[in-house]
């Protein structure tokens, strides 16, 4: 199949970049969200980026301005009818996921891929309240999505080998390299990533060293681009927490289980960058 209209149900962190990515590749791209102020803030993010790469000479005027032109927004789902694809990238709630899964199934053509952007939901859970479970899959892109270079595109028990193929294809035309993956908690990424954050954070809890001489440790000591902290507050303690309990909930092992200062951080509200406050301060940024 041909994918040239892809629509991105969401337009937080991940369906803003996912949206930017798609127009910028030369696909038509419909976002939505639930809503106005939501999918404003959205389109923002999209546009400081762009501006971003306009004033650095990474993208041309007649380029971004095709890009732009190749980008709707609405909160009318479904508009979704004309796409070929349609990537989920709303929070990590199951509830809410099911809900949009149903609602997609009924409004895009027969044809069309659904997929997920989920980080540790099991896609075959998705791929069972719709008709089409051959057509669905996991494609679960990194933060910040324009610039990371992988995809993982998950295979759930039901996906059809057209649908991985497809999906290979898409992701090659947005300029990524994909993996595939199995339909397992974590998947590749996050079940080797998330153990990592959590040891980081019981390290801190015991008092090992100070939190910015862990993250300067792993920065300098194994040339990662950011350390743990910072990198548990780019992507989100609450993102964070729920991969863990997710993971864990399949894998019982205490490597996986959430440390209790992260749950005391997210009851907080101290989410990371998003928030203004993880575990560094970003008020005054
Ligand atoms: N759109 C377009 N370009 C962007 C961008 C965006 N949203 N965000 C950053 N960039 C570009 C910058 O413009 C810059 O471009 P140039 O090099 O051409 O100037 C480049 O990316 C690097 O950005 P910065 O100079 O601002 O900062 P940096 O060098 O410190 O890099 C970083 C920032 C790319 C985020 C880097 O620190 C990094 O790779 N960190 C690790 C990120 C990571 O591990 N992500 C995965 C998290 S796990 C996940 O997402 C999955 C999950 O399910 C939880």
């Amino acid at each position: 199949m041909t994918i040239t209209t892809v629509g991105v149900v969401g337009c937080g962190l991940m369906g803003s970049g996912i949206a930017q990515t798609a127009a910028q590749s030369g696909f038509a791209t419909i976002v939505t969200e639930v809503n106005q102020p939501m999918l404003d803030r959205g389109l923002a993010r999209i546009n400081d980026a762009w501006d971003a790469m306009r004033a650095k000479g990474k993208i041309s005027e007649e380029d971004l301005s095709a890009a732009r032109g190749r980008l709707r927004a609405t909160l009318d789902v479904t508009e979704f009818r004309e796409c070929d694809i349609a990537i989920e990238a709303v929070i990590e709630q199951k509830a809410e996921k099911i809900e949009i899964f149903q609602r997609l199934d009924g409004i895009l053509t027969p044809g069309a891929l659904l997929v997920s952007n989920t980080s540790s939901l099991p896609i075959t859970d998705l791929a069972s309240v719709t008709r089409r479970p051959e057509q669905v899959a996991g494609l679960h892109f990194f933060n910040p999505v324009p610039v990371m270079k992988l995809v993982e595109i998950v295979r759930a028990l039901e996906t059809s080998d057209e649908t991985i193929a497809a999906l290979q294809n898409f992701a090659t035309a947005l300029g990524k390299t994909s993996i595939i993956a199995r339909d397992t908690a974590g998947f590749v990424v996050n079940f080797l990533l998330i153990p990592y954050l959590v040891a980081a954070i019981r390290m801190y809890e015991q008092g090992v060293a100070t939190m910015e001489d862990i993250d300067t440790a792993m920065r300098l000591g194994t040339s990662y681009p950011m350390g743990p902290f910072a990198l548990l507050d780019y992507v989100g303690l609450d993102t964070t927490l729920y991969a863990a309990e997710v993971i864990y909930a399949e894998n019982p092992d205490p490597a996986y289980a959430p440390p209790a200062l992260l749950r005391r951080m997210v009851a907080a509200g101290r989410l990371g960058r998003k928030s203004g406050k993880g575990f560094y301060d970003y008020s005054h940024q």
